[in-house]
Formats: C-alpha cells, sequence, structure tokens
C-alpha cells in the first residue's frame, strides 16, 4: 500500500500509524517537487487525520505526484481533496486531475463539506505512475490524500478503458461504512438500506476466496424483499448519462435453508436478463459481473432480482459495486525516454515547474526545452529535441543523453558543462545538431564524432580545433589492425598484429604567423564578423603585379613548372625568400579554385603546410607567393636529380611524418575539415633540415558545406595517386587522401616511378604485392638505401603503405592513426640504430609472402 498524507509538516513525525484504519501513512514530499502545504481550519469537526493537512499548488498550471508503481499491476487508486477553508478565503477550489497523460475526472468541492474522494481501478503501463493536478480555472488545486492499493489482476477486468468508482455499498441497515481492515484490499463500503426491504444476517464466517475478498462483514448481512412476492428493485442515476457501467454483485446465503427448501432467481439488468439463474450457496460467495459495458437509457440504470417459480425463498442480495468506464486513449512517452530524461533531470537538479509528469503528452503540457514526435495517441512520442541551452549546468555530460535514442537536435550551450566531449555522442545515429558551444568542456573531440560531422552532423564547439581548450594528453587505445601476409612458398600463415598503443602528442603550437583568423569559415560558412577580418587581412596580404615583378626580379629564376604555372624564386626587400607561382592564362585552376587557396591559405597554418605570404589579383595576373622551401620536393630528391646525396632511411620516415602530420591537420585538426585532394611526392616540398611540408591546395575542398560536401562532381588530382575508389564513384573523402599518402610511402620505400609500364606490374601498389607475393622484400626496398635501414621498421612501413593504399577505403587507417604508427616506426629506427643492433637486414628476405592482389588497382 502507498499511502500519502499530503502536506504533512516535516515537523511531525512520518511514517505514522493513522489511527481509524491502522494504515501507515507518511508525507508525500518525496513524490512532488513543488506546492505549498497548508492545514484545515482547526475550528472545523474533528476529521480523518489524513486530512488534515493538505498541499496546493498556487504555481504552474500541472502538478504532478510521481509514484513508483509495479507495472501491470491492477492498482486501485484514491484522490482525497478536503479543502476545510484552508487559506481562510473559503473559496472551494475546482481542477481537473489527470493519470499520465489521461484526464480522469474534474474535482469540484462546493458543497462537499467532508471533501471528494476519487477512485479509479487502473494498470499502470510502466514502473512510474504520474498522479497530475492541473489547474483549470481561477482557484488552486490542492490534495489531501492519496492512496494507492495493489489488486489482483484477474477481478475487475474491461475491454478497455479504466475503471472509475461510482458506487460501493453493501446492504445493511446499519451504517458502518466498511475499509481496512475489514477489507483487506481497502477498498470502501458505504451502506444502503430501503424500507421495502428486509435484512437478514448471519454470525458465521463465509468462504470468500472467490478473488475479490469480500469482507466478511458484507457478506454476513443481505437484504431480501419485504414482501415476500414483490422483486428486489435497485435504481442508480448516473452522473453523466452516456457513461459506460460495469456491475459487480455479490451474493451469499446467509440462513441455512432445510433439505429441499432452496432460493433461486433471475437477474436483469435494464430489463436483460443479467447471467444465469442462480441459487446462492450458504456461506459462500458467488459474484455476478459484466463482461461488456452497457450504458443505461436516460442515465438511469436499473438492476431487478426476480424469483423463480419454482424458488420456495424470496431473492438476496449482499452489495453491488457499480462502475464507469474511464477511457485514457493517449498513451505514455517512450518508457526509455522517460527513465532517461528523468535521470538528466536529476543529474542537473533541474526545477523547472513545467519538468512534471509525462515529458511529451499531452501536448499542451510539452515540458519546455523538449520536442517530441508524437503523431497519433496510440504509438509512445518519443522525444526528438533536448534544449538546456543557459540553464546553468554544472558537471559532466549527462551519460543519459545517450538513451534519448531518437535524439535529433541537442543543445547544451552556454552552460558551465566540464569534462571531455563523450564518444556515446557518435553512436546516436539520429542526432543532426549537436551545440556545446560556451561551456568548460576540455580534451579531444572523438574522432567517431568527428566522423559523424562529415556524414551531415552539425557540432558546434568553440574553437577551431580537434583538441578543446586544456591538455589533451590522454592515453588512448585505438583498435588492433591486423594484417595477414600469406607465404605462398611455404603455405605458412603469418599474422602480422600491429597492435598500436600510444600517447597524444601535444599539439604543436601553429606556426608563428599565425593569425587572429581561427574563427574564418569558407563560402558559405563566411559570417559577417569574419567576413571583415579576412577582407582586412586579404588586402594586406595583397601585391600589385609590379611588386610582383620586383620580387622575382622580372621573373629571372624560375624553380620549377607546378600544375597550374611556373614558380619563380624571388624575395621580398632581400630579406624573406619566397616561391611565386604565376599562374599561367590557360591554366586550368580557374579564378574560383585560385580564390578558394588564397582564402584557405590565410586560414590554416600549420608548421607541416606550406605558407601564403601573398597573392597578387590583377586583370589578367594570378600569382601566389609562398614561403621559399629550400629543398625542393621530396620526388626531386628521391629521383637523385636534386643531388647525389640520398635520403637517409630515418630522414624519409621524418619527412614522412612530417607530411603526414600536415595531413592529419587538414583532416581533424581544421574546422571545418578538409581534403588535400592532391597529396604526391612534388608536393611534398623539403625545407632546411629537410623538414617537410604540404604544398598547392589548389584542389583542396572543405566538407562542410551541407549534405553533398562528399561528392565531388570533377575527379581531380594525380594519375596513379587516385583512390581506386573516389575514381568509380567520384566521391571525395579523406581516406582517398590516405590512399595516395600511402602511394608516397611507397615510393619513399622503394623510390619507383608511381606508374611504369615497362614494369611486370605498372602500379608502385600492385608491383610492391606482386614483389611481396615473391617474397623479395629486398628486392622492394630503395636499392639507393644499400641496406641501410633497420628491416624491423621497413617492414612496419611497409605494412603501413599497403594498408594506406588498399584499394577499400573501409580498410585505410585515418591520418591520425598514420601518425602514430610513423612515430613508433622512427623510435624503433632510432633505437635500434643507437643500440647498433640493427636486426639483420639479411633475414627479412628469408619471409616468403604473399599478398592478394586480386582487388590492386590497375595502372591508369
Ligand atoms: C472456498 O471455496 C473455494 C472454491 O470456491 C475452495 O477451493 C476452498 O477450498 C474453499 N475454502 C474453504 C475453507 O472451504
Ligand atoms: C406483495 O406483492 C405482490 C406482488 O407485487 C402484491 O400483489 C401484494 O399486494 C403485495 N402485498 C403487500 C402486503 O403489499
Ligand atoms: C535553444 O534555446 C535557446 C533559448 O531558448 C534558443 O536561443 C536556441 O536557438 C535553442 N536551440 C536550438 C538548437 O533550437
Ligand atoms: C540506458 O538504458 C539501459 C537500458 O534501459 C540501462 O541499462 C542503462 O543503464 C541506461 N544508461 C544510462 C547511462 O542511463
Ligand atoms: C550554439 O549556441 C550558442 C550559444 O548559446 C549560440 O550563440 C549559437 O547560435 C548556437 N548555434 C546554433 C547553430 O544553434
Amino acid at each position: 500500500f502507498i499511502s500519502l498524507d499530503c502536506g504533512l509538516a516535516p515537523s511531525e513525525a512520518s511514517p505514522y500509524i493513522e489511527p481509524d484504519t491502522g494504515l501507515w501513512f507518511s508525507s508525500d514530499s518525496d513524490f512532488i517537487q513543488s506546492g505549498k502545504i497548508g492545514k484545515i481550519d482547526p475550528s472545523l469537526p474533528k476529521t480523518i487525520k489524513s486530512y488534515v493537512t493538505l498541499r496546493y499548488f498556487p504555481d504552474g498550471i500541472r502538478n504532478c505526484y510521481n509514484l513508483s508503481v509495479k507495472q501491470g499491476t491492477n492498482y486501485l487508486m484514491r484522490f482525497t481533496a478536503l479543502y476545510g477553508n484552508y487559506d481562510g478565503l473559503n473559496i472551494t477550489p475546482m481542477f481537473d486531475l489527470y493519470v499520465g497523460p489521461n484526464f480522469w475526472v474534474t474535482i469540484d468541492l462546493e458543497n462537499k463539506i467532508s471533501g471528494q474522494s476519487e477512485e479509479i481501478i487502473y494498470i499502470p503501463r510502466s514502473n512510474s505512475l504520474d498522479l497530475c493536478l492541473i489547474k483549470t480555472g481561477a482557484t488552486t488545486p490542492m490534495v489531501s490524500s492519496v492512496e494507492l492499493r495493489p489488486l489482483a489482476n484477474d477481478i475487475y477486468i474491461t475491454e478497455s478503458g479504466s475503471l472509475k468508482s461510482f458506487k460501493r455499498y453493501y446492504l445493511t441497515s446499519s451504517d458502518t461504512i466498511l475499509s481496512y481492515p475489514n477489507d483487506v484490499k481497502d477498498r470502501i463500503w458505504e451502506t444502503k438500506f430501503d424500507p421495502e426491504w428486509m435484512q437478514i444476517s448471519t454470525a458465521l464466517e463465509a468462504n470468500n476466496s472467490n478473488g475479490f475478498l469480500v469482507p466478511q462483514n458484507v457478506l454476513k448481512t443481505a437484504a431480501i424483499p419485504a414482501n415476500d412476492t414483490a422483486p428486489f428493485n435497485i435504481t442508480e442515476e448516473l452522473d453523466f448519462p452516456d457513461d459506460q457501467i460495469y456491475l459487480y454483485l455479490h451474493f451469499s446465503e446467509v440462513q441455512a435453508l432445510p433439505i429441499g427448501d432452496f432460493r433461486e432467481f433471475d437477474i436483469f439488468w435494464n430489463g436483460q436478463q443479467f447471467d444465469k439463474t442462480i441459487r446462492p450457496e450458504y456461506l459462500k460467495t458467488t459474484t455476478i459481473k459484466s463482461t461488456t459495458p452497457v450504458t443505461c437509457k436516460g442515465g438511469v440504470c436499473n438492476l431487478e432480482l426476480i424469483r423463480t417459480t419454482n424458488s420456495i425463498l424470496p431473492p438476496l442480495l449482499n452489495a453491488i459495486e457499480l462502475y464507469t468506464v474511464v477511457k485514457f486513449p493517449q498513451v505514455e512517452t517512450n518508457e526509455n525516454d522517460v527513465v532517461a530524461i528523468l535521470k538528466i533531470k536529476a543529474q542537473y537538479g533541474l526545477n523547472r515547474i513545467t519538468w512534471q509528469g509525462d515529458p511529451c503528452v499531452p501536448q499542451k503540457f510539452l515540458w519546455d526545452g523538449l520536442n517530441c514526435n508524437s503523431t497519433d495517441t496510440s504509438t509512445p512520442p518519443i522525444i526528438t529535441y533536448l534544449n538546456l541551452s543557459s540553464n546553468g549546468l554544472e558537471g559532466t555530460i549527462a551519460a543519459a543523453i545517450q538513451n534519448l535514442t531518437h535524439l535529433e537536435k541537442l543543445d547544451l550551450s552556454n552552460n558551465n558543462l566540464t569534462g571531455e566531449v563523450p564518444e556515446f555522442l557518435a553512436n546516436m545515429k539520429s542526432l543532426m545538431l549537436i551545440n556545446l558551444s560556451k561551456n568548460n568542456l576540455i580534451g579531444l573531440i572523438p574522432q567517431a564524432l568527428l566522423d559523424r560531422e562529415k556524414e551531415g552532423l552539425q557540432l558546434i564547439v568553440d574553437g577551431e580545433h580537434r583538441c578543446l581548450s586544456g591538455s589533451c594528453v590522454t592515453e588512448k587505445k585505438i583498435p588492433v589492425k591486423t594484417v595477414a601476409f600469406v607465404s605462398s612458398a611455404t603455405v605458412m600463415v603469418i599474422i602480422v598484429l600491429l597492435v598500436l598503443i600510444f600517447a597524444f602528442k601535444k599539439k604543436k603550437s601553429s606556426s608563428s604567423k599565425a593569425l587572429p583568423l581561427s574563427s574564418i569559415k569558407l563560402g558559405e560558412n563566411v559570417t559577417s564578423t569574419n567576413i571583415s577580418e579576412i577582407s582586412i587581412e586579404m588586402k594586406r596580404r595583397k601585391f600589385t603585379y609590379s611588386e610582383v615583378m620586383k620580387i622575382t626580379k622580372n621573373l629571372a629564376r624560375p624553380l620549377g613548372e607546378g600544375g597550374f604555372g611556373v614558380v619563380y624564386h624571388g624575395d621580398i626587400n632581400g630579406s624573406q625568400q619566397v616561391a611565386v607561382k604565376l599562374l599561367s592564362q590557360s591554366s586550368t585552376q580557374g579564378y574560383k579554385e585560385f580564390k578558394a587557396e588564397v582564402e584557405l591559405l590565410l586560414r590554416v597554418h600549420h608548421i607541416n603546410l606550406v605558407s601564403l605570404v601573398g597573392y597578387c589579383d590583377e586583370r589578367g595576373h594570378l600569382a601566389l607567393i609562398y614561403e621559399y622551401m629550400s629543398n625542393g620536393d621530396l620526388k626531386h630528391h628521391l629521383s637523385g636529380k636534386h643531388d647525389s646525396s640520398v635520403l637517409k632511411w630515418s630522414t624519409r620516415l621524418q619527412i614522412a611524418i612530417d607530411a603526414a602530420l600536415g595531413l592529419e591537420y587538414l583532416h581533424i585538426g581544421c574546422r571545418p575539415p578538409m581534403v588535400h585532394r592532391d597529396v604526391k611526392s612534388t608536393n611534398i616540398l623539403l625545407g632546411e633540415g629537410f623538414t617537410a611540408k604540404l604544398a598547392d591546395f589548389g584542389l583542396s575542398r572543405s566538407f562542410q558545406l551541407g549534405g553533398e560536401y562528399h561528392v565531388s562532381t570533377v575527379v581531380a588530382g594525380t594519375p596513379g595517386y587516385l583512390d581506386p575508389e573516389c575514381y568509380r564513384t567520384g566521391r571525395l573523402a579523406e581516406l582517398s587522401d590516405v590512399y595516395s599518402f600511402g602511394v608516397v610511402l611507397l615510393e619513399i620505400i622503394t623510390n619507383q616511378d608511381v606508374v611504369d609500364q615497362t614494369r611486370e606490374k605498372s602500379h608502385i601498389a600492385e608491383w610492391t604485392a606482386f614483389m611481396l607475393n615473391r617474397g623479395d622484400i629486398a628486392g622492394i626496398m630503395d636499392p639507393n638505401l644499400h641496406g641501410d635501414y633497420n628491416s624491423h621498421s621497413a617492414w612496419r612501413v611497409l605494412e603501413l603503405a599497403m594498408l594506406c593504399a588498399n584499394p577499400s577505403s573501409e580498410k585505410r587507417p585515418n591520418m591520425f592513426q598514420v601518425v602514430i604508427e610513423l612515430k613508433e616506426c622512427l623510435t624503433c629506427e632510432m633505437s635500434m640504430k643507437g643500440n647498433g643492433q640493427d636486426m639483420d637486414s639479411q633475414s627479412s628476405p628469408k619471409v616468403s609472402i604473399s599478398y592478394d592482389t586480386k582487388d590492386l588497382p590497375s595502372a591508369r
């Protein structure tokens, strides 16, 4: 039993035993968050203890009790309100009661000196039950007590809806109202007697074990018609004539009849025969009940018991119950969602007045900051929108949010949330918008979430970088990658597990030339303030054509020919060396691309990306002025054309790491992320000390521009470096850059041409796989290295390169993983060298391996 004495003052003992019934009553304060407490006028006649105090609700429209119940159990719920002039105003309240999202009854206390009690028999659809008081006019809703009594599930069954108690009485000339403990279920039995009746009774107890557990005191007395031959009649007038009625009749013979005597009668309910002819058994309960509801003509219900012609004795009746049907058509909000939102509410201590009762329904009482998908009343509504912006939330992002599985928009902006951005947000498939800006979140944005962003999720966080404010040093484990190489000669399977366990590097600060432009967005993402900032910056960096001529000394020293024009050496004021790319008139790079590259390079800054010093944009003359990279490009070096020196293996690894870092920054560090689309060895430039930087962003695309950002209509790039998948589908993604990077790695390892029609296999990846299958590892490595490398690190880089250049993009790692692995390779190389323990490079050729070549790209 749940028995709440509403408004019980904290100073009074709770729970206490109610003297009349012996039931334990407790304060309601744990079940409701709102309302004020009051006490009835003490000068009024004494009443039941639990009605003395009360709770009233001057604030809000809907105020709800939230009770823990057992789903599927039949409950008798009783609500009692006794006004008792608690506020001294002598205005009786009138308001509505709702069970969950459904209207139950109107409480109107006018002229009800002893209050109003309403009962309902209800089966909760979840483990929590909301009982809501709804303000409907000027008066203030109030409640004196709330009681819940579990009942057996096989009694009081309806076709649909719930049973609202209309009448329950037993036929006796006494006026003793029965309840607990007489009725173990605490039903309240009123009394009724009619002068046309005669009471008969017994002192003996009856067998009442037919499920209904009718109290003994009800079964001990019965009424029969005073006139032996007259029928037994009862009429009841309904409050609402159209109500549907369920009828329950309880019979128990109280007279021991001589053998041969019997009492037999028919029941007529509104003139219709009701059930079969009955003969009540001595001291044994028989209950006759409706299986379908009926309406009573004109709202007047009539019961008649007529003895059969053979019956020796007149009809008898002990007790009667009448219920009206209440329909509860609106189903409650999805239970998981309710549990989750209640957890969120509890975690953040949200005490909004509207956050009571069912979150979604009825629509007019929708919790503020929420939106739901509630199309019809028969499917549970689900929460699709949660906006807790500017609510002073503290602590971490609530884990319970992940259980709002249909959430589409989540706004937690402008709070004091701390901790990291949780990974689970990435797994919430419906999410389209997350606003986390203006919080104190730290750490890295999970990769999975960034991946979702590329699928169209709009993620709004402060700052431009993958790393939010604060330190990003955390231990992270990425999934174990397995690559299997199968030996064809020895038919031996060698499974190489790359267990990549590593610590994050501290984010390098961006180059010293970093501009205050971190919020500049491209294209349609440019906001008004950004536009002015970028245009100021663009003015500052703009050169005239005559200045360009001066810088390059009239194009005196060409450095080489790039994709879109010739590159010349130059210097600004005789101090800063620069490389000037003059876009040829016939260049395929249009003006739009030129502008895009300028804006992009003004926006991104990274030590491994070539930076833009300035540009020239005069009619007919377009030029880009880059920082000067004294050591030319990687391809040039590998080919040995730069000078006769050979790049050492460790230098090659460092170059690969630098280039990978630049690419990782584009993919992961930038916001919006970008793809380079033309990663190749000629676009990796080497500066002093062989610091490598990525160059040539003319084809780059940022990909946060709405839904189709992935799909590029033009397949651009350089043959041989082009992702075969991208080639087939025209989709552009950073995994295509990874493919190109893999090809560059293969060049670094093998120093082979990317495409060479004279080889057995023309494409470098095919050729490498072919050589691997032959077991000729030494034959793969650049002969110029003369075996001067640690075979273990070379092997790992080779594996990594083949993973990156995998024809299937799903199998490729991302650049973050690539960077980590390359760094480990370098560490491995250095430590082996340092210890003078170079593993025998001659041992590796003994391992003969096979590589599945069937879906490798063919040369283009
Ligand atoms: C009461 O009646 C039920 C069946 O209606 C029977 O199973 C049970 O044994 C009876 N109890 C007693 C004490 O006679
Ligand atoms: C008893 O009821 C019968 C049938 O309704 C009626 O005819 C008779 O007059 C009644 N007797 C008395 C004493 O009222
Ligand atoms: C969240 O609510 C705030 C204030 O009510 C509003 O400004 C903001 O636009 C809402 N966010 C979303 C995503 O609708
Ligand atoms: C999410 O729901 C599941 C099942 O209902 C529950 O076991 C889990 O604890 C919930 N998670 C959180 C964080 O509340
Ligand atoms: C995200 O929240 C911030 C702070 O409340 C607000 O200024 C910004 O407009 C929001 N962005 C979107 C797209 O809702």
